[in-house]
């Protein structure tokens, strides 16, 4: 593939996600040199712009995050003058499309498609289409795509020894995949219709981010975590994605999917496949599907009883787009049991919210008491910590060393800071990465998708039969107080006095 051209086309090329995430990771991938040898980008939206204004944008946007903080430490890490020069070097391939409208009878990507072999090398040429639009036009847009002869399906490109040669095509489409099991069944027949099943990208990116791709390998490649594992042991198991910002500018977006389609339907289960899967029979791709798989099948469908929803005070004003009696949920706790021998009674605890007190993503597994506890010995804990700061800590209790005899809880501490070298690379690059080499391991598949829906599609429905309304939260807080009680109804202890600190680098 590496030496094959490669046409990689951003549909919805103004928006956020294309100029936080996809630009920066396809520039990263550059300076990394994972990016075929020869290749053309091309920024697709409705915006009328020059190649010079998109690249200015995208020139901007890469300054920032050069001089900022956070996870792209592979642009603030590399001295100036080469910053410039990689810059420059990939903005050659850059180019700006405006679609002036994508009506699928005609085929309004033709001039698209001309862009692209206008700019090709000769040879063939592999081509992949990355949807940061809004969910409710993915099928028009991979129609269009598909009309205007830009699919797999239709797409062949002749070669420079004057024989076809079939390109890829592929198609990367994000989450949320539809709002409820009939509207997701429906984007998958008419994405089918356009591009072949191993060429659609069902993309989340929390199942790329690093700690999460850890899970499986930490809890099946150390023997002694597995005969743990289970309800025998575990008390609880809590899984947090807290958001410290709110929705401002995506206000449209987040109103109309609410937090349970925006991050607990995807995203936290995700991180709860990982956690709670059966080990596959080997450690590959497809066993570990099938896991993941079986796993969601065993997961009991979600009542209202385990839920409780939250908005944030001043949600209304935060962005013009929101209706002033909106209901939409922006913070969810919910208890999920997983109907199996391994975790009959065990309540996975999924709590995410925006405009909470700290931006913080963990897996928190709790233990059960020891039989014979001495004083000052507490229960077992064991951290994946996503972010920040990855991390992986065990609370376990030891001698506090010294004459008296005193037990206290301490931590085995594998923070990666002081661990490994750098930080891990976003989540959105992996990603890019792995679509560019086929590699859907990472993925999720339409089944899992699908029965993930089936667990959610009865609670969504009645929450909007019944317009319940979500308890308001004060901005900056730890969300409604009935989130916390209910994880406790549910044994969950909140351990306020013990607080982790991440280890000095
Ligand atoms: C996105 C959601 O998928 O994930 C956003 O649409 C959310 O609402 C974001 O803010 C969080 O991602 P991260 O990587 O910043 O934790």
């Amino acid at each position: 593939t590496l030496n094959d051209q490669l046409d990689f086309v951003v549909c919805g090329a103004t928006g956020d996600l294309s100029l936080e995430k996809i630009f920066p990771s396809l520039f990263s991938l550059y300076i990394l040199d994972m990016l075929p040898r020869k290749f053309t980008i091309v920024g697709a939206g409705r915006t009328a712009l020059t190649t010079e204004d998109f690249q200015n944008m995208i020139n901007k946007r890469l300054g920032q995050l050069r001089s900022g903080k956070g996870s792209w430490e592979i642009l603030t890490k590399m001295s100036f003058s080469e910053f410039m020069e990689k810059k420059e070097g990939f903005f050659k391939r850059v180019f700006y499309y405006a679609i002036t409208n994508y009506n699928v009878q005609d085929g309004s990507l033709v001039g698209l498609d001309e862009l692209l072999k206008m700019n090709s090398a000769e040879g063939p040429a592999n081509r992949i289409f990355h949807l940061a639009i809004p969910p409710s036009a993915y099928v028009r847009v991979a129609q269009a795509i598909h009309k205007s002869s830009l699919s797999a399906v239709q797409y062949r490109h002749l070669t420079a020894s004057n024989t076809f040669k079939d390109g890829f095509s592929r198609i990367i489409v994000e989450k949320p995949f539809g709002r409820d099991t009939p509207s997701f069944v429906t984007l998958m027949d008419a994405l089918s219709g356009c591009f072949n099943p191993e060429d659609t990208f069902f993309m989340d990116h929390y199942a790329a981010k690093e700690m999460v791709e850890n899970i499986p390998i930490f809890r099946f490649q150390n023997i002694w975590l597995e005969p743990l594992w289970n309800h025998k042991y575990i008390s609880s198991v809590s899984i947090t994605v807290k958001e410290s910002e709110g929705i401002a500018g995506r206000g449209s977006y987040f109103d109309d999917n609410g937090v349970i389609r925006d991050m607990l339907q995807n995203h936290l289960m995700q991180i709860l496949v990982r956690t709670a899967m059966e080990p596959p029979q080997m450690f590959c791709e497809r066993d570990i599907r099938e896991s993941r798989m079986t796993t969601v099948e065993n997961i009991r469908p979600l009542t209202l009883d385990d839920v409780v929803l939250g908005q944030y005070e001043g949600y209304h004003n935060e962005d013009e787009s929101i209706p002033s009696d909106s209901i939409t949920p922006t913070y969810v706790c919910a208890v999920v049991f997983i109907d199996n021998d391994r975790w009959r009674g065990v309540p996975f605890i999924l709590r995410t919210g925006k405009m909470l007190n700290e931006r913080k993503a963990e897996v928190r597994v709790q233990f059960k008491k020891a039989d014979n506890f001495l004083l000052g010995a507490q229960r077992n804990e064991l951290v994946f910590r996503i972010q920040p700061d990855e991390a992986i800590y065990f609370k376990v209790n030891n001698r506090l060393p010294g004459f008296d005899k005193k037990v206290h809880l301490a931590e085995l501490d594998l923070t990666y800071k002081k661990r490994y070298a750098g930080t891990p690379p976003e989540a959105y690059s992996k990603l890019i990465q792995r679509t560019i080499q086929g590699d859907q391991f990472t993925f999720t598949t339409p089944d899992e998708i699908k029965a993930i829906w089936e667990k959610f599609t009865p609670l969504l429905h009645q929450i909007e039969r019944e317009k319940i309304k979500p308890i308001t939260y004060k901005a900056k807080s730890r969300g409604p107080v009935e989130g916390d009680q209910l994880a406790k109804r549910h044994g969950f202890q909140h351990d306020s006095e013990y607080s982790w600190t991440p280890q000095k680098q």
